[in-house]
């Protein structure tokens, strides 16, 4: 195990990245990776089928144990302030393997997660563009063999390619090479949009809620493990972790924040409270407008506006264009995360040289953010959205895990290192974090654990075949 050292580092000029953002930035940036497809979409799938109105509870246990891992991010993030995230902290202090371990599983946060994003982002775009009155050939909408209902056609049609969640990619991917700034900007646009859209949603929904509706709060369990009950709601937490996935991103930009000492923790608390709050109430308003056994549709926050009857009419295109739209960022923040991961692996020599380039005008990682985003595209185009979010959930409770237990682990092994943000309550607050967010992949299904455990084991032959042999660049070796 190397010892740490926390000197800061100095990449050579041609490799540095632009330092240009502030707190301000950095919690928009974690909204904006947070609130999409989560709340847009799997919020109906899970109150219907595991859990009903409490669903709440769901969102409050998953919300807990982001919090108690987002204060070990934070942590982490003031006092290794570099790209890279939780693989960076597992760099600094478990060692090579276990970061190689943590940077191929956050392969699946973030590039699988934006895939994810880029199906539901689909699902509102072609509605939007059919309300409009263009219509995409249905074989194009959806992952291969995906069977697709189109209104006022009675035939299911088998589709070919997701083309929309393939193009959006790389729309967004063109925006990232061309420069930081310029897309932090278009994302604090977005974020008011999508921000805007959820709290019009709350405060005009809540006047049609029908309290009957959350009774029983807690819908008896069917006996099956997962359907109702506690277990259920276990199972949802699982699936809903999805909607908070993404506030940990602010800390893979750390390397271009202006004051990451101070302002990292900041992000990452502000985002991950702002969006918890916003959830619980979402949820509460929803599954009072909408019996939950009816939620089970791609819309479901239109459907709660459609049943809140015709005084809420107006909002329904603004609901659709405000999800599109708060997608639209949360692909942004996942796009902008994945390449500069990659980045720091290869300043590390885990991956070849040529992924640290960064761009001579733009500077920006152009070479990982252009491979991130070729990849990504793919993904969406032909893997269909709960295969997605499940494998993107289950990884990254476990880069959560990793990151709780790296806390306990540095601690120990160097208390004297300066810490300018502090977990609370060590080793209470990791364990805890560690054990919800184990608890919520147990919640899991097998198949989906299945598709972890291939994923890591091709990550372990690439170590064996590639990293292990190589060593750290010589930039680096004055911070490990
Ligand atoms: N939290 C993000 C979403 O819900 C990933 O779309």
């Amino acid at each position: 195990m190397e010892k740490p050292s926390f000197k800061v580092e100095t990449p050579p000029l041609e490799n540095e990245l632009k330092r240009a953002l502030s707190a301000t930035n950095l919690t928009m940036l974690g909204i904006g990776a947070v609130i999409g497809t989560g709340i847009f979409v799997l919020t109906g799938t899970a109150a219907a089928n595991f859990a009903g109105p409490a669903l709440v509870i769901s969102f409050i246990i998953s919300g807990i144990g982001c919090a108690f891992a987002g204060l070990c991010y934070a942590e982490f993030a003031s006092m290794i302030p570099t790209a890279g995230s939780a693989y960076a902290y597992a760099y600094e202090t478990m060692g090579r393997f276990i970061a190689w371990i943590i940077g191929w599983d956050l392969i699946l946060e973030y590039l699988f997660g934006a895939s994810t994003v880029a199906v539901g982002w689909s699902g509102y775009a072609v509605s939007l563009l059919r309300d409009m009155g263009i219509n995409i050939p249905a074989q194009l909408t959806a992952a291969p063999g995906t069977l697709v209902t189109v209104p006022g056609n009675p035939e299911q049609i088998t589709a070919l390619f997701n083309l929309p969640a393939f193009l959006i990619i790389l729309a967004v991917t063109t925006l990232l090479v061309v420069g930081i700034s310029e897309s932090a900007r278009f994302n604090n646009v977005i974020v008011f949009v999508k921000v805007g859209v959820v709290l019009a949603f709350i405060a005009f929904g809540a006047a049609y809620v029908n309290v009957d509706n959350w009774e029983p709060f807690i819908p008896q369990n069917t006996g099956t493990f997962g359907e109702y009950g506690w277990s259920g709601i276990m199972r949802a937490s699982g699936v809903i972790f999805f909607a908070y996935i993404g506030f940990d991103a602010v800390s893979t930009v750390a390397q271009e924040a202006k004051n990451p000492q101070r302002d990292m923790p900041i992000g990452i608390l502000a985002s991950l409270f702002v969006c918890t709050v916003l959830y619980i109430l979402v949820t509460l308003v929803l599954t009072g407008i909408v019996p939950y056994k009816d939620l089970n549709v791609a819309e479901p926050i239109a459907l709660g506006v459609d049943r809140a009857g015709s005084g809420l009419l107006w909002l329904r295109p603004l609901i659709k264009i405000g999800a599109i739209a708060g997608l639209s960022s949360v692909m942004l923040v996942m796009l902008m995360g994945q390449p500069r991961i990659f980045y720091a692996m290869a300043k590390d020599n885990l991956l070849p040289a040529g992924f640290a380039k960064v761009h001579p005008r733009f500077q920006t990682p152009y070479v990982t953010t252009i491979l991130t985003g070729v990849i990504s595209a793919t993904v969406a185009g032909f893997v269909p959205i709960n295969i997605l979010g499940e494998l993107v959930s289950i990884g990254t409770l476990l880069a959560f895990v990793i990151v709780c237990v790296g806390i306990i682990i540095l601690r120990r092994k160097r208390p004297d290192l300066p810490r300018p943000f502090r977990t609370p309550l060590v080793p209470l607050v990791p364990i805890l974090g560690a054990l919800i967010c184990f608890a919520q992949m147990a919640s899991l299904p097998g198949d989906t654990w299945l598709r972890l455990i291939i994923w890591m084991a091709i990550g372990l032959v690439i170590y064996f075949t590639y990293g292990r042999y190589r060593t750290r660049g010589k930039d680096r070796e004055a911070f490990g």
